[in-house]
């Protein structure tokens, strides 16, 4: 492994959240709702991410959003006539909740996808608001519970070895086609050396190993971005910029992460997070486990 010299190495302190996708998988709901809004137990999807952000020392918030997305933008406005009405009633437990929502001004930044070009794309978007600074990029739809939220986790290991490094979690291999997918040279447990990538391979994947959303990427991605095509689904693809980073040893890592990660973006992901985030709940858990136990208990009757 080529390790960077740690006083070279900057502190990633921006965040970049791509949230301009349309969604289609959920609707009708996203008609109307931004897919990011929608509720994990009693949080939007989004305050997972910005919570797991904050924990890795992340202080400016870069969201890339577009057409029909300002319920995600009010989310993080203070409401002050909200506020003043629990402050009045001595509801302090629900204003902490809130506090939590609240972005302070500065923090947080805005910018527009035109159309819905990809992933890669969107995060091009963000090129003058990042500069010359390595960066942080989460998608929000990709929970993950994990003790140690996973950006830190991965900050920690990119304080280590500099690069680009992305996010890895082993999948069957018949499900390697829904992934961008890494070649590995080199497997050091945690760290994974990448020699390439491919997104969605349709055949021949050149592993299990899959990524997801978390990444954290140095400038270059963005001037690759720039020069970009469409790529697999007539999309400008992030994988493709990170695999041109991948030619030179060092380029990208791959992170295999402690934690377990829900895919939010689809109806079958998101019930399973609903029900691990439920029983996961002090206040609920008691309930909920009897209530799913008498479900299995009426199934297996009815079989
Ligand atoms: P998805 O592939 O899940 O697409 O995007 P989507 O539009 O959100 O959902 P479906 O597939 O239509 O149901 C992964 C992430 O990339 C963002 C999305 O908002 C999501 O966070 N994205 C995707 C953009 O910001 N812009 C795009 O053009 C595409």
């Amino acid at each position: 492994m080529r390790k960077t010299t740690k006083s070279k190495i900057k502190k990633v302190t921006k965040a970049v959240f791509p949230v301009a996708g349309m969604g289609t998988r959920f609707l009708p709901a996203t008609k109307a709702i931004p897919k990011e809004i929608m509720t994990l137990v009693d949080r939007p999807l989004i305050q997972y991410a910005i919570d797991e952000a904050r924990a890795a020392g992340i202080k400016e918030f870069i969201f890339v959003t577009a057409r029909g997305k300002s319920a995600l933008e009010d989310y993080f406005d203070h409401s002050p006539e909200l506020e003043s009405a629990l402050r009045r009633a001595g509801k302090d437990d629900l204003l902490e909740i809130l506090r939590d929502t609240n972005m302070d001004s500065g923090a947080i930044a805005y910018v527009r996808q035109n159309r819905a070009l990809g992933l890669g794309h969107a995060v091009w978007c963000a090129k003058r608001l990042i500069g010359d600074e390595p960066f942080a990029v989460l998608l929000p739809d990709d929970v993950i519970a994990a003790d140690k939220p996973v950006l830190q986790q991965m900050i920690e290991a990119y304080e280590q070895t500099g690069g680009n490094m992305v996010a890895a979690m082993e999948v069957p291999m018949e499900k390697t086609s829904s992934y961008g997918v890494l070649q590995v040279t080199e497997d050091m447990g945690s760290i994974l050396q990448v020699g390439g990538m491919v997104e969605k391979p349709k055949e021949n994947p050149p592993s299990n190993l899959a990524v997801i959303g978390r990444y954290i990427l140095t400038p270059q991605i963005l001037q690759n971005l720039s020069r970009m095509r469409q790529g697999a689904g007539g999309e400008i693809q992030l994988t493709d910029a990170i695999a041109e980073e991948a030619k030179t040893p060092g380029g990208v890592f791959g992170f295999r992460f402690r934690g377990t990660r829900y895919d939010c973006g689809s109806k079958a992901g998101f019930l399973q997070a609903t029900v691990a985030f439920g029983l996961s709940r002090p206040d609920l858990r008691n309930e909920f486990a009897a209530y799913l136990h008498d479900m299995i208990a009426l199934q297996k009757a009815a079989q």
